[in-house]
């Protein structure tokens, strides 16, 4: 949530910094800014909406300087305005800083330092940061600035209450920035006679794949040529790597697409193939894990199972629990990790816990991997980013391998992270009670769903004119059973969150214990109803909604042409195994809120009010 991007070196940092904020603008975008240091004096920059509001404000005074720090903004404190957009500065102008994360306390240091005489002119908290830090800059004795500046932000968090990712340059100290970290991502950059700062790599990639990620309490002082790694918690040392990137700039670039969230759903066969190579192993017909860094032993021990994560990662989790008590026969619980900490979970002492998230920077999902370690529990990630928070604060787990994924809306690493969990039940199950046999016939039915993807994407022209007669509907209900159950959530996620239609996700059977009261004749409901064991039920709940007048589309098996004398619209996916299916079915929803949305003119990859990242509770 926010994006941090600071440059120092010999090039002209505004086009830099206006690039990098381009690339972060998924992770908030209703304001952004730019602070340049230039001839002793900094010129700051802020605007209100998208980033080519404020390159526009910033062309037109091309303004100069080979230092500067940048900001795309998630409002947490304040409405989306040019005065609350970031960078912020102290009271004497001169100490600028940027800054994801909120500061609970802003409230009582606020009114201290109104007290001591400071004029604010924003409603955030970032503000009284930049405050705080500049009085304790102002009265400082530490005769060398650069000492200065980094003993005055280093006060200045100590007093803070809450979450940070600062970046900080000061009139004064030209050459120095000064950036630290509390529960938002950092990293730095490292290039030749310059450095970066930024909340991902993602920002900086174009220039340098030498990266240092930043851990909790890491505070970091960059010059053009050094950077010097300390920490703000005197009993811990910092510990520093330098890591190279894997990623390149292309891979997060749209290329020929018009949104991320279209070629995303595009690259699911391949990203589904990265979830599964080296992992599969025939001979054993099973899968080999081995970041899950345990035992067979202790794996063989483990006697129940807690998922939790948020968004289509907690859906992805609901198909695991699925997955895990048919195949391994392990009892399963899911969590959303928002509550597992207010929750006091009984657990036994072979309780394996996973946290699955995208972006591994979560906060609710980090709390959750947290509280779970406070109690003892091995706590294992399912993380796309491989180096996030969690990913390195987890005691083992799996790479989804997704790549980047740009698009607000979750889609290859929803299925990405379907198929690890498929991955964790086969060897999970053959530990337990899967036969040789049924694991085998998994493994094949596994490697053919990249290719029935393809088959499902073909369909995309169907798939949009179904999503333009339904795009002006006032809601929509999505409903599943058993493992499909999961899909209609995520269905309805992703038209909600895209189109901003009101859409629900249920159970079937659940219809007529409420929801149908809502069933009209322009409130479509969407049903994956793939042939399987619970087919026939789906059946007699499409009847039950046709009798009210609602229309309905349906997402079947081929071959399965029953559904086309009862329903409105039909889509049709390969056949594969039951237990595969939400692989396949969640694809052309996918596809038909990306195209309802774009109907209603919405702007698919950065949908109001959202941003990709949640690091705010
Ligand atoms: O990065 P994470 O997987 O932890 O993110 C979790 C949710 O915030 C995320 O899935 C969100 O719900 C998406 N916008 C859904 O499309």
């Amino acid at each position: 949530m926010c994006g941090i991007v600071g440059y120092i070196g010999k090039r002209q940092a505004s086009p830099l910094l206006l690039d990098g904020l381009r690339r972060l603008e998924y992770r908030g975008y209703d304001s952004a800014g730019i602070a340049l240091l230039t001839d002793g004096k900094i010129n700051v920059f802020r605007k209100a909406g998208r980033i080519e509001n404020l390159r526009k404000a910033v062309s037109e005074a091309n303004p100069l300087g080979d230092i500067g720090i940048s900001h795309t903004r998630w409002a947490t404190h304040g409405a989306p305005t040019d005065e609350n957009a970031h960078p912020h500065l102290d009271q004497s102008g001169k100490l600028s800083l940027v800054h994801n994360g909120v500061i609970e306390n802003y409230q009582s240091l606020k009114d201290a330092l109104k007290a001591a005489g400071h004029v604010f002119h924003s409603e955030t908290d970032t503000e009284v940061l930049a405050h705080l830090a500049g009085t304790i800059y102002d009265e400082s004795d530490v005769s060398d600035p650069k000492q200065r500046l980094v003993a005055s932000v280093q006060k200045a968090l100590a007093r803070v209450k809450g979450t940070f990712g600062v970046a900080v340059m000061h009139a004064d100290v030209p050459g120095v920035i000064v950036g630290a970290r509390l529960g938002s991502p950092l990293v730095v950059g490292l290039g030749k006679d310059e450095q970066f700062l930024a909340s991902d790599v993602a920002a900086i990639v174009a220039h340098t794949r030498d990266v240092i990620y930043l851990n909790d309490y890491d505070l970091v002082t960059l010059t053009r040529n050094s950077y010097e790694v300390s920490s703000l918690d005197t009993t811990r040392t910092a510990n520093v790597q330098v890591s190279r990137v894997d990623f390149t700039e292309e891979d997060s670039e749209k290329g020929a697409f018009e949104h991320f969230m279209l070629k995303e759903i595009y690259e699911q066969p391949q990203s589904i193939r990265n979830a599964l190579r080296g992992r599969l192993n025939r001979d054993e017909a099973t899968a080999i894990l081995g970041g899950l860094n345990m035992s067979s032993m202790e794996l063989r021990q483990i006697d129940r199972i807690i998922f939790s994560g948020c968004g289509t990662a907690y859906h992805a989790a609901m198909v695991g629990e699925y997955l895990i008590e048919a195949l391994a026969r392990i009892p399963t619980e899911i969590e959303f990790a928002s509550e597992f900490r207010y929750r006091n979970v009984p657990t036994t002492k072979s309780t394996l816990q996973f946290v699955v998230s995208q972006s591994g920077e979560t906060i609710d999902t980090l709390a959750a991997l947290r509280e779970a370690k406070r109690k003892g529990l091995r706590c294992l990630g399912i993380v796309n980013n491989v180096a996030s928070t969690i990913a390195r604060e987890s005691d083992g787990g799996v790479y989804i391998h997704a790549g980047p994924e740009i698009g607000v809306a979750a889609t290859k690493t929803f299925t990405s992270q379907v198929a690890i969990m498929t991955l964790l039940s086969l060897l999970f199950g053959r530990m337990h009670h899967l036969s040789s046999t049924d694991g085998l016939e998994l493994i094949d039915e596994l490697e053919a769903i990249p290719e029935k993807i393809e088959a499902i994407l073909k369909q995309a022209p169907l798939i949009k004119e179904i999503a333009q007669k339904y795009a002006h509907a006032e809601g929509m209900l999505f409903m599943g059973r058993q493992i499909n159950f999961p899909v209609a959530m995520e269905g309805a996620l992703k038209m909600k969150e895209i189109s901003y239609i009101y859409a629900s996700g249920h159970p079937s059977a659940e219809l007529k214990h409420g929801i149908i009261a809502l069933v009209k004749p322009d409130l479509p409901s969407v049903f994956i109803a793939p042939d399987d064991a619970v087919f026939d039920k789906n059946v007699s709940n499409i009847e039950e909604v046709r009798a009210r007048k609602g229309p309905v589309i349906a997402v079947t098996t081929e071959g399965c042409h029953e559904l086309e004398r009862i329903t409105d619209d039909v889509i049709y996916i390969p056949r594969c195994k039951s237990i595969l299916s939400p692989l396949l079915t969640v694809v052309p929803l996918q596809l038909l809120s990306y195209y309802v949305a774009l109907a209603r003119g919405c702007d698919v990859d950065k949908p109001r009010n959202l941003a990709k990242s949640v690091t705010v509770e």
